[in-house]
């Protein structure tokens, strides 16, 4: 199989979400501190109706039928979560259903965790399945479902939800570049959930952002070295028209662009320059641990950056920015804002993507755009994930409404033997939702 990528994506994000501004407001936080301090606009997040089961089902079912995809033709299912509902039945094994009333119940793949970068992991095994001896000719699914929440704290205006479907198979206008991958894995506790009786992380947030940038450079110096032995050349920020990074909040985006620029300049690649040779200067000589702590070298290189952000990434924040942190499925919705603001003027273009995942586990990949053909189009993509047209169709809760819905969920989280509201009114036809969990544990949904 040639040219082996996504071919089709679809998105869904919750309806219902809390401005970051008022939210600042509600929590005395100062005025700008998650607007601008974060780079969040808005955050997504689950009521009682929702959650990552739900999200999935329509996600899968809403891409099937868009695209017009018999069940038949999936011959791989993986998932991408770390929001856990179940400590050993899948969240594949519910979106079977879907499968099952085809008569199509020979599909392979369960769920990958870990952390934020379970959905690279799901889609590397569908691109590793179709490019393997074991493809059956079949498409594969890659399905990214989670939802953010945070306990009451500095991180929970890092929250977010939504689930990403993608089509993986041949002949792909989005096609991996399979030899071009460097990843780095380590032991950290940046980021964890070792505490089964609540969806909320244990997180060291200052931890996170280093290991998240450390993560990133190692990654960098991998794939330029990979780049470099495969082309014959060094690579550069100017190889790839975008770079799409695993988004927690747009902060972290702007500082990892402008880190990449910085190890430009220290391998002194030949896009770097002479004016941000000049800015950067004074910070060649710091080593690896002062320069992440180094709040001059943040500021020159972001200033250093900001013409090639613009161009480069900035076209990859709009649903991370609108919607917040979607864990597995974050990358894959700064990469879908890609397709949403560029897709006439994408094929043949480079992207580079990096995920990341506490604990930790990195890699840095690249893909290449083609035109591609109906259904599989780019412009195609586009329309069906009809990116403005969600976002357009929100309601916005206020934040006190915001924290009673947390605080109903964290009641939920775990429980059995409740119906829910069952109060689908907020959302669009075709979505799924959860009814009860019964007092077995079984959960039941309806499609509205
Ligand atoms: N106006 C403008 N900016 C402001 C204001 C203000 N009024 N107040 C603060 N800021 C800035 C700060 O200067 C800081 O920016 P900087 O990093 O450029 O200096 C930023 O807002 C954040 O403020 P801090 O006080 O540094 O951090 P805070 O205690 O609010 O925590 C954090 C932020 C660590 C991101 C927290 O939200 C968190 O723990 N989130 C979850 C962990 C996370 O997302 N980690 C990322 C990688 S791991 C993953 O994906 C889960």
């Amino acid at each position: 199989a040639k040219n082996v990528g996504i071919l089709a994506m679809e998105i869904y994000f919750p309806p219902t979400c809390v401005q970051q501004e008022a939210l600042e407001a509600h929590d005395g936080a100062s005025k700008g501190k998650y607007t601008i301090g974060l780079g969040q606009d808005c955050m997504a997040f689950c009521t009682e109706v929702e959650d990552v089961i739900s999200m999935s089902l329509t996600a899968v079912t809403s891409l099937l039928a868009k695209y017009k995809i018999d069940p038949k033709q999936i011959g791989r299912l993986e998932v991408g979560s770390e929001t856990v509902i179940d400590k050993s039945k899948s969240i594949k094994t519910f979106l079977m259903q879907i499968f099952e009333k085809s008569g199509n119940t020979d599909i392979e793949g369960v769920d990958s965790t870990n952390a934020c970068y379970g959905g690279t992991a799901a889609l590397f095994n569908c691109v590793n399945w179709v490019e393997s001896s074991s493809w059956d000719g079949r498409y594969g699914l890659v399905v990214c479902t989670d939802s953010a929440v945070y306990a009451e704290g500095p991180a929970r205006p890092t929250g977010g939800a939504a689930a990403i479907a993608m089509l993986i198979g041949p002949d792909a206008p989005i096609a991996f570049e399979s030899k071009l991958r460097g990843s780095h894995m380590s032991h950290a506790y940046d980021f964890y959930k070792p505490n089964l009786a609540s969806e909320y992380p244990v997180v060291d947030g200052k931890l996170s952002q280093t290991c998240y940038l450390m993560a990133l450079d190692t990654c960098y110096k991998y794939f330029c070295h990979k780049y470099e032995k495969l082309e014959g050349k060094q690579f550069s920020l100017s190889d790839a028209a975008y770079f799409v990074f695993h988004s927690p909040y747009n902060k972290l985006v702007q500082k990892s662009f402008s880190r990449l620029l910085f190890n430009d300049f220290l391998r002194n690649a030949s896009s770097v320059d002479e004016i941000t040779k000049e800015k950067l200067a004074p910070f060649s000589t710091l080593t690896g641990d002062e320069s992440y702590q180094n709040r001059d070298l943040e500021k020159a290189s972001q200033q250093a950056s900001k013409s090639l952000y613009d161009a480069k990434v900035q076209p990859t924040t709009l649903i991370p920015k609108q919607v917040g942190n979607m864990y597995t499925a974050s990358l894959y919705a700064a990469f879908a804002s890609l397709i949403h603001n560029k897709h006439s003027e994408l094929a043949g273009k480079r992207v580079i993507l990096f995920s990341y995942g506490s604990g930790l586990t990195a890699t840095m990949f690249s893909l290449r755009f083609h035109e591609g053909q109906h259904p599989f189009s780019l412009s195609n993509i586009a329309s069906v994930m009809n990116v403005g047209g969600k976002l357009k169709s929100r309601h916005e809760f206020p934040p006190e409404k915001f924290v009673e819905t947390m605080k109903l969920m964290e009641h939920r989280y775990g429980a059995k033997d409740f119906v829910t509201s069952k109060d689908c009114s907020l959302l669009s036809p075709g979505t799924y939702y959860l009814t009860e969990v019964d007092s077995m544990y079984r959960r039941f949904y309806a499609k509205k």
